[in-house]
């Protein structure tokens, strides 16, 4: 009789691990990010937070998956999405001509202002007193591009990170940073003594990316944005880090 109580335990717990015992194992849904954008990514202690993680944890729970996020540089990112390590690709990442060319974005889900940070008393007042000056970018960013393009790359110093862009014009090494706005704004408030121009540079669109050949999860995740949007759930996560003005 307990040879046969045993036997029976061990068919029960094997079957049990085929079938995860009723409990079905989530798919992971894998996002590419570069953590050092707040506050749309961003280290509390070891977490990565933020409004992109609350945005790809909500399309996640829709899509019933399990969300891990991965953290990189931020030129990697359309790198290891097309290359499939990683599912989606959400960075406070700028929709442009050039990147649909490799990658696919699903729908806006909030807009970036390209500004321009100097020091306190900087005789940089406007986008045209750029010329001829260092400015700071963090590398392949729009900013980078801008500058870039606007004003020649020997004008252009390339950051790896935003805020390491942000301590080189602390330390004079550049003469402005061009940047997102709202890390611009977190950046300033970080450091005493820099002040952001009030002439916007560029507008633009922020949208996850996704693999060209991964149609099948752009129109999974484009449904998932359309039912935030309009719950009201992508406001809500939004208001949660940008208190308005
Ligand atoms: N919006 C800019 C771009 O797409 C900067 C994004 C940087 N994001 C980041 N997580 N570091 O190029």
């Amino acid at each position: 009789m307990k040879k046969f109580l045993s036997v029976a335990l061990v068919l029960v717990l094997t079957a049990c691990m085929f079938v995860g015992c009723g409990k079905k194992d989530k798919k992971t849904l894998t996002m590419a990010t570069n953590a050092y954008f707040p506050p749309y990514e961003y280290y509390d202690g070891d977490d990565i937070v933020g409004i992109d993680v609350e945005i790809a944890q909500a399309i996640a729970d829709k899509l019933d998956m399990k969300l891990k996020v991965e953290d990189m540089e931020f030129d990697s990112i359309i790198t290891a999405v097309t290359a499939g390590k990683a599912d989606i690709g959400l960075a406070g990442m700028t929709v442009t001509e050039d990147r649909l060319k490799s990658i696919n974005f699903s729908d806006s889900y909030a807009k970036g202002v390209q500004v321009v940070i100097v020091k306190e008393g900087s005789d940089i007042q406007s986008i045209d007193d750029l010329a001829g000056k260092k400015i700071g970018v963090q590398l392949a960013t729009t900013g980078d591009i801008y500058a870039t393009d606007d004003f020649g790359s020997e004008c252009v110093e390339q950051y790896n990170k935003g805020n390491d862009a942000v301590m080189a014009l602390v330390s004079g090494k550049v003469d402005a940073v061009i940047i997102d706005n709202e890390p611009a704004k977190s950046f300033v408030a970080a450091n005493s003594g820099l002040v952001i121009l009030e002439t916007e540079y560029v507008t633009e669109d922020y949208a996850a990316c996704i693999a060209k050949d991964n149609t099948e999860l752009l129109e999974k995740v484009n449904d998932a944005l359309a039912e935030l949007k309009a719950d009201g759930t992508l406001q809500k996560i939004i208001d949660k880090y940008i208190k308005a003005e």
